[in-house]
């Protein structure tokens, strides 16, 4: 049987950004419901014979696979697409038409070849068809339409949080693939991001999706062979120039590294659009850094915070700060006595959640006084190297259970680009593009006096590098 699908939307776009988010086939995952996970086969910009694998869902959590190869690429016209699926193949063609500067036609035709299904008994399947064509193009309107602002609190959420397994369950990847909205459609050309920790995990997938939506990175880590490696990956991913990506190394470990590696960025950058505190570590032994730091302490909330301090002078009104912290935060109080872990047994998920609780107390203190935004957010649990290493437990047991790294990446990208958070300041702590609330179990949350010692002991150990 064939039947052709024909829908059309008219979006508040200009041609050229509806363009650039379809080019790259690979976004359906973030606008098709129909759609799992899809990934772009071919190294590189899409171009003619560029080959996407896409994952269709069926009942009952399995998935069945497409080969997708453009065919024909007419910028900023028409895109063409065939689709392989074994007895299932399809024929997509994308057109964009202006409407006005603002205002993009998409009209979406798929002519879908069913050879194993005789047309007498098409009248059985084609309202199914209709209806995923239906859904797939009210996705895509809906991905190219921003909201007027981000969502609120619910009281949902805090209840959830509150009772902790049922906010816990949704770290994995049933939370993110619940989001109503998965989509990054807004353009990052001529914004300079500096993102830490971009050679593997969330880092590496957000650095790859920046790329795409056309973003100048500062790749800050500490492996120059894992960075160029990870400089590989982006261009592969997004199809991105080598003269996008400014390579800095710097063991984030060590405050004179940072310091030496935010003197660079200075030197080069004018303007930072974005800062991408990702880089992060859990460490199952107490070790000290050779300048007298606890590890976890030092890489995941003394860094930041030197690194936000010294590139004061490149963040302007209009930037972003994303602190990546985690979720283990709600299982820890500070401890305003014992920052530096010397006094208990060491247990690093304690330390490195005490750690990111300070980063959020810290990042909430720069957010009431800079006129720069301020963000911290947690990723969920996402299967990542890092994981591997330090939880690999943790790792083994959940493994079909959590988020893959783009997915655990969603919200710092989103943090990062979107539009409605424009000016938009909460000291809330955002997980899966909502906030929510930051202290969850009695005797975690500080108070007042012990946020000041902490501020002044910052102070205090940073002066030597500011
Ligand atoms: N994955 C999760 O489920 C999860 C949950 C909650 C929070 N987080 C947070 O999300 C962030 C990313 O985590 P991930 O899971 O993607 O971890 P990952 O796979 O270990 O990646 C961490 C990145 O940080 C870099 N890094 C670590 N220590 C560094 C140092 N001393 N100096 C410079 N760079 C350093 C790593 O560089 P190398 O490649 O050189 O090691 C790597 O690029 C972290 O802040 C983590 O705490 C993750």
């Amino acid at each position: 049987m064939k039947y052709t699908l024909n829908e059309h939307i008219v979006v508040n776009r200009s041609i050229d950004a509806c363009f650039a988010y379809l080019k790259d086939f690979s976004t359906i995952e973030q606008w098709d419901p129909g759609v799992y996970r899809s990934r772009k086969l071919t190294a590189g910009p899409p171009s003619t014979d560029t080959k996407y694998e896409i994952l269709l869902k069926l009942p009952g959590n399995k998935h069945a696979a497409m080969q997708y190869t453009q065919i024909a690429i007419n910028e900023p016209h028409q895109l063409i697409l065939h689709g392989d699926g074994g007895s299932f193949k399809a024929l997509d063609t994308i057109s964009f038409t202006t409407v006005d500067a603002n205002r993009t036609r998409i009209d979406y035709t798929a002519e879908l070849d069913l050879a194993w299904l005789s047309p007498a008994f098409g009248w059985t399947i084609k309202p199914f068809l209709n209806r995923i064509g239906k859904n797939a193009i009210k996705g895509l309107n809906a991905a190219l339409t921003n909201p007027s602002a981000p969502s609120r609190r619910r009281l949902k959420d805090t209840i959830y949080d509150k009772l902790i397994v049922p906010g816990t369950l949704g770290f994995g990847k049933r939370g993110y693939l619940s989001l109503p909205r998965k989509s990054h459609t807004n353009r990052m050309d001529g914004k300079v991001v500096v993102i830490t920790g971009p050679t593997a995990g969330l880092g590496l997938a957000a650095a790859c999706e920046l790329t795409r939506l056309g973003a100048t990175l500062v790749l800050l880590g500490r492996d120059r062979q894992k960075l160029d490696s990870a400089a590989e990956q982006i261009q592969a991913f997004s199809g991105c120039s080598q003269g996008v990506l400014h390579i800095i190394e710097a063991d984030l470990s060590s405050l004179q590294a940072t310091e030496k590696a935010a003197k660079q960025i200075l030197h080069t950058q004018p303007h930072i659009h974005v800062l991408i505190n990702n880089a992060g570590a859990l460490f199952a032994e107490r070790e000290e850094t050779k300048e007298g730091f606890e590890r976890a302490l030092a890489v995941n909330f003394l860094a930041p915070v030197l690194l936000n301090k010294l590139l004061q002078a490149r963040l302007k009104n209009d930037s972003r700060i994303v602190n990546v912290v985690s979720g283990g935060l709600y299982f820890q109080g500070l401890k305003i006595d014992d920052l530096q872990f010397r006094k208990e047994t060491y247990d690093g998920s304690k330390a490195y959640a005490r750690a990111k609780r300070a980063l959020l107390y810290l990042s909430q203190d720069s957010a009431a006084n800079h006129t720069a935004c301020y963000y911290t957010m947690h990723p969920g649990w996402a299967a990542t190297p890092g994981v591997a290493k330090s939880l690999p437990a943790f790792n083994k047991k959940l493994q079909n259970y959590m988020r893959d790294s783009r997915m655990g990446a969603d919200t710092m990208i989103w943090l990062a680009t979107a539009p409605e958070l424009k000016d938009y300041k909460t000291p809330q702590l955002w997980f899966d593009r909502r906030p929510h609330t930051c202290d969850v179990l009695p005797g975690t949350k500080s108070k007042p006096e012990e946020l000041q010692r902490l501020k002044n002991w910052t102070t205090a150990t940073l002066s030597p590098f500011v």
